[in-house]
Order: structure tokens, then sequence, then C-alpha cells
């Protein structure tokens, strides 16, 4: 835990810029907890700077890390403060206990053309309205891996919300990323744009595609779990640091050798189930209708509830 809120990252460290820092990350020294407990004189050694500067950083990096513990009527206060986004879909909005919880990662996994993206569409707009509409008043960060983002869809949903589409597009901030590097950078550099604009929901339109594209075979299985791990932290302290909700898509894959039940499982194994807050699955049903499974949850029991795609957006 980070006592001295300034002290995030390593850059935040004194006298370490993005050249020390990205030397220190590619030797191992990854966190600020890695700093902590590093000798000043190894620092130096590595960093090519004075003994006395690289004391400087380690103890920030030690200020930072000392343990601090909360009541439990603390954690329950913080709890309190947890923004939602709604819906849309007052049914999807119960099985949530309220909307898209900020400060934690909310994944929806299903096939191809189940609805993951458009609701993720649905959510950039409402984020934008007030609190007392089911929004929180803040802008969005779209990461879009595999070129499916409309803007002519976020018009019509905006639209039919009596929003002025103008707005609402100008409030989301579009990234596409073409390969796992570009991804994970645009994650990793996202803090300013957050501050600046006041982003309060991070998208992440797939999650796996390009990982699962890049990595492939068994060999690659270790290095795209790492990488994978690392990116996904860094979405969960987006969250935290900046009370914002982070919506990831997810795809899956045919699990043959059940005989029983539905075959399909998300994929990104134990790092994406373990990271996701709230999982849900989506699947299709007649015409536009999809039914929408709460699988995992910290606060809420699991269930089923029914959303309509329709054009104006997401319905009960
Ligand atoms: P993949 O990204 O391919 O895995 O799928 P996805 O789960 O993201 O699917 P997506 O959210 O793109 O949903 C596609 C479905 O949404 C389409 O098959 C349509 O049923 C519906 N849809 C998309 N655009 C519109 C629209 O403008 N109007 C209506 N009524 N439905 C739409
Ligand atoms: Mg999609």
């Amino acid at each position: 835990m980070a006592k001295d809120k300034s002290v995030k990252e390593l850059e935040d460290l004194p006298g370490i810029g993005p050249t020390s820092a990205e030397k220190l990350r590619s030797s191992g020294y990854a966190t600020i907890e890695r700093v902590a407990a590093s000798s000043p004189y190894e620092l130096s050694e590595l960093l090519g700077i004075s003994a006395e500067n690289a004391k400087k950083a380690v103890d920030a990096a030690k200020e930072a890390t000392n343990i601090e513990v909360q009541t439990g009527a603390d954690v329950l206060e913080r709890r309190k403060a947890i923004g939602k986004i709604s819906t849309g879909a007052a049914g999807f909005d119960e099985l949530l206990g309220g909307g898209v919880e900020t400060n934690g990662i909310t994944e929806v996994y299903g096939r191809f053309a189940s609805g993951k993206t458009q609701i993720g569409f649905q959510l950039a707009v409402n984020v934008q309205k007030s609190i007392d509409k089911g929004g929180l008043a803040g802008a969005v960060l779209f990461i879009d891996t595999e070129a499916t983002f409309r803007p002519e869809r976020i018009e019509s949903i905006a639209k039919a919300s009596g929003m002025n589409a103008k707005e609402v597009l100008d409030n989301i901030f579009v990234a596409r990323a073409t390969s796992t590097e570009q991804q994970i950078l645009t994650a990793e550099r996202a803090d300013k744009l957050i501050r600046e604009k006041n982003i309060k929901l991070v998208i992440v339109d797939s999650l796996m595609a390009l990982f699962r594209s890049e990595f492939i075979g068994r060999g690659a299985l270790n290095e795209r779990q790492q990488k994978l791990n690392a990116h996904i932290h860094k979405l969960q302290r987006l969250a935290d640091t900046y009370s914002l909700a982070v919506y990831i898509t997810n795809q899956v894959m045919d699990n043959p050798g059940l005989l029983f039940g539905d075959p399909t499982t998300p994929v990104g194994g134990n790092v994406v189930a373990h990271a996701a807050t709230t999982r849900l699955y989506i699947r299709k049903s007649k015409e536009e209708k999809r039914i929408i499974r709460l699988v995992d949850s910290p606060n809420m029991p699991e269930g089923e509830t029914v959303i309509k795609i329709t054009p104006d957006g997401i319905k009960d």
C-alpha cells in the first residue's frame, strides 16, 4: 500500500527519469517495492548515478511502501464512495447491484456478435450523464483492439438519450491498438489523459484478441500470461487510483470435452479470471434478445437477466 500518494510509478521517485525507469524495469526492478528493497549501492551501479542520489530514490521508495492499515469502517466508507454506471436496462443494473462499478474491472465474455461491444458503446454514453441520471459525469478512454469502434452507433445511442451526439463523441478518446505492445503502452501512459479529461470509464475491447494472435502455441503461453498479468494489473491500478470503471470484453473458446452445461469458457485463463472483479457471460437468444449471466461478483448473487439490443441501445 502506497503511503506517499505522489509516488506510484518508478518515474515518481526523485532523480528517476524515463530512461532510468526503463533501465530499472528491464533489469528486474519493476516496482516501487522492489526498489525499496534494494541497496543504494546497487542502484547507483545500475543507473550510473551517485550513491547519494540513489539513496534518495531508495528512501522515497521505502517511504511510499510503508504498510498502511484501515479499519473495517474506513473500508465501508470507501465502498460507499464507489460509483455506478447504469447500463440503461433496469434488470441488468439490478443484476449488478446498481450498475457497472468504479474501482474495479467488469468483464463481459461471449461469442462473436453477442453484444459485448454494444454494451461498451452504451456505457461510453451513459458514463457521461450526471450522477442522478445513472452516469458519473466523466469521459471515456476506449482502447480498440479490433477496429470495431463505431462513432455512428454512439451517435444513435446518444441521440436516443436526448444528448448532444457531438459532445458525447468529443468525450470519447479512442486509442486504436494493433499490437499488444500498443495496447499495453496505452494503459501504461493513460494517467495524464485520465486526470486531464476526467475519464471515468476505460474500455478495452477486446482484452485478448491481440494477445491471442501474437502469442501462439504452448511455448509462448508463459510470456503471454506474464504480459497480460502486468497489463490487467495496470488497469486495476487505474481503476483504484482514479475511481473509474474498467470494462473489458473477452472472447470464448469451445470446451468440447464438457458433456453437460454450456461448453464455452472465457479465454485468458486464471490471470483474467482472478483479476476481473465482476464477470458476465452474454449469449444470444431470439432476435435482439440477449441473456446475461452474472458469473462472478464480490457482493452480488449469481443470476441472469435478459436485455435487448435495440437501435436506441441497450434496453430491458
Ligand atoms: P465480437 O466483437 O465479434 O466478438 O462481437 P460482440 O459481442 O462485440 O458483438 P457486438 O456488440 O458487435 O454485437 C453485434 C450485434 O449487435 C449485431 O449482430 C446486432 O445484433 C447488434 N447491433 C449492432 N449494431 C446494431 C444497431 O445499430 N442496431 C441494432 N438494433 N442492433 C445492432
Ligand atoms: Mg466486439
